[in-house]
């Protein structure tokens, strides 16, 4: 359940729309910060301070790739499957992400903290394949790259805990 700063905070981002649905994504991913996921619970909660059904906030969260409805990693890869990434061999990249962790698509590593999603095209193009981990680009990825990429998270994940 949220807090009451939280709720208000929804509250008063809805009262600024026309229609509150206008603010849906924002307060999905307001709850998505509270939760670390889009929980049932959260979405149940969204949709009743939005006034929709829990289904229409959820066709709506199906929608975005950046919006998680199940638990996720502390650093979520969105690997890029668009066709410039395609093309530079990004299913390569995309499978060779599952193997070294040992994880399915949209799977948590058991020590919690990568989960690997395909995701369209992230805009990056001129450095394909790319990847966003946590709103940092990743381009021109080789096997290797992606390696130091993953042992830089490591190391960075034994530090202290950033603030969201
Ligand atoms: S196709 Fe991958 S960033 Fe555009």
């Amino acid at each position: 359940m949220i807090d009451q700063a939280t709720e208000e905070r929804i509250k008063a981002l809805i009262d600024q729309a026309e229609s509150p649905r206008e603010k849906a994504v924002d307060v999905m991913f307001i709850l998505q910060r509270h939760y670390g996921y889009l929980s049932d619970t959260a979405l149940e909660e969204g949709a009743a301070l939005l006034g929709l059904t829990p289904l229409e906030l959820e066709e709506l969260a199906t929608f975005y790739d950046f919006i998680y409805r199940r638990p996720v990693g502390r650093y979520v890869i969105h690997a890029c499957d668009g066709v410039v990434c395609w093309m530079f061999h990004a299913s390569g990249i995309f499978s060779y992400l599952c193997e070294r962790l040992g994880v399915e698509p949209g799977e948590v590593t058991p020590d919690g903290l990568f989960t690997v999603l395909p995701t369209s095209c992230l805009g990056d193009c001129h450095h394909a394949p790319s990847m966003l981990i946590n709103g940092r680009f990743y381009g021109s990825l080789t096997p290797d790259k992606v390696d130091r990429v993953l042992d830089e998270l490591r190391r960075e994940a034994s530090g202290p805990v950033p603030r969201r």
